[in-house]
């Protein structure tokens, strides 16, 4: 193979490249123009639909200044509406989460109803409804909601359709084996992190930061310790072809078996992996602003980001397993729990760094290395949504 092939074949970036804008980080009012060009008119996640499995439960997400619910109908469908009364515009549901008494959302100030199925206005508090007042004309306002694999999505925009092609990215096929629609959720952590929306998710696509900031993620993931994600980031890749040493065609270091305080997953690997899923030993998923899914030999991780403002973006992750696992007396999920927090701790605590730094007078724009590639198309898409 040609040097020029090789190159071709590499995932570097060849040139170099500016960052976006220092000010982009943190300047209020580019972040309202991102949250209305980018969160706005997106399909974000919401949570795993075991999550919200119960009749009549419901969640609610502030994107922005827009609060929307979700919930669960009597009958098990998915709802979604902006979270807000249609008589003066009250906040409807005020908790992060819970269970309606009825199949009605009863708004907290003067008690109008709605039904949870459709969203029509049930009732007023009125002892008589005026002329020209006809219930019909006051629904509540109506958000798109789908269901793609477990996860449950919303999108703002009222021209959204769902298209997986545009949403998933990052080899969902490799998530193919895994019975993600009906695993369960073991445990969820919630972390506000003091940093850009941005400054987290540029963290999330390189490794050049990895030795580093990760030493017990290297010892699990030998390809880690060379700063990179996959085998083709460096352009000496073609030397190592057909190598079988992780540290050089990615995967586990040998005898470990998941991301976990011991790597082992401890006789509970999800049955319907295939010997293929097994020896990519972590396969990911990536919807682009809102979630990210890590998946192991025994567990599912997904991660949800909100920006909360332009320096705040909130961390939602939930563990998932097989019932089975879950319940089994011989599996303890604190192997796979704070393995990932150490790791997602860490990856906070530099991206909360990076944060503070960028607020340097002089410092206007930072510059992307070779390994920094996923960072570029990243801003790309960000640009392409501001354009
Ligand atoms: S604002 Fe909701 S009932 Fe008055
Ligand atoms: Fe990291």
């Amino acid at each position: 193979m040609s040097d020029q092939q090789n190159e071709a074949e590499c995932n570097a970036l060849s040139r170099s490249e500016p960052s976006l804008p220092a000010n982009w980080y943190y300047d209020p009012l580019h972040y309202a123009q991102e949250v209305k060009s980018i969160w706005q008119r997106t399909w974000l996640y919401v949570c795993h639909t075991d999550a919200l499995a119960e009749p009549l439960t419901y969640r609610t997400l502030e994107i922005g200044d827009q609060s929307v619910v979700v919930l669960r109908s009597a009958e098990g469908e998915l709802r979604a509406f902006h979270n807000s009364c249609r008589h003066r515009g009250s906040i409807l549901c005020t908790e992060r989460q819970g269970r309606l008494k009825s199949k009605l959302i009863v708004c907290p100030y003067h008690q109008w109803s709605y039904a949870v199925s459709d969203g029509h206005l049930a009732r007023t508090s009125s002892f008589k409804e005026p002329e020209g007042f006809d219930k019909a004309d006051y629904p509540l306002f109506p958000v798109a909601v789908t269901e793609w694999r477990g996860c449950i999505m919303i999108n703002l925009d009222p021209a959204a359709r769902w298209d997986m092609q545009q949403v998933f990215s990052y080899s969902p096929e490799n998530l193919a084996n895994y019975p993600l629609e009906d695993m369960v959720v073991g445990h969820t952590w919630r972390k506000v992190m003091n940093c850009n929306w941005k400054t987290f998710w540029e963290n999330f696509n390189e490794c050049l930061h990895c030795p580093n900031i990760h030493p017990e993620l290297g010892k699990l993931v030998p390809l880690y310790t060379r700063r990179i994600m996959e085998p083709k980031d460096q352009p000496d890749w073609p030397q190592h072809q057909g190598s079988d040493d992780p540290k050089f065609r990615g995967g586990l270091a040998k005898g470990v078996e998941t991301w976990s305080m011991d790597g082992s997953a401890q006789n509970h690997v999800i049955e319907s992996l295939n010997d293929e899923d097994l020896s990519r030993g972590y396969s990911y998923g990536v919807s682009m602003p809102s979630v990210f899914i890590g998946a192991y030999a025994d567990h599912v991780r997904i991660v949800r980001l909100l920006p909360i403002g332009p320096e705040q973006t909130e961390l939602v992750a939930e563990w998932l397993f097989e019932k089975d696992t879950l319940n089994a007396a011989d599996y303890d999920m604190s192997n796979v729990v704070d393995f990932a927090k150490l790791v997602m701790g860490q990856d906070s605590a530099a991206s909360e760094l990076n944060q503070r730094g960028m607020h340097a007078a002089p410092f206007k724009q930072g510059v992307l290395m070779p390994e920094e590639y996923e960072i570029k198309d990243m801003h790309d898409w960000i640009r392409a949504h501001l354009a």
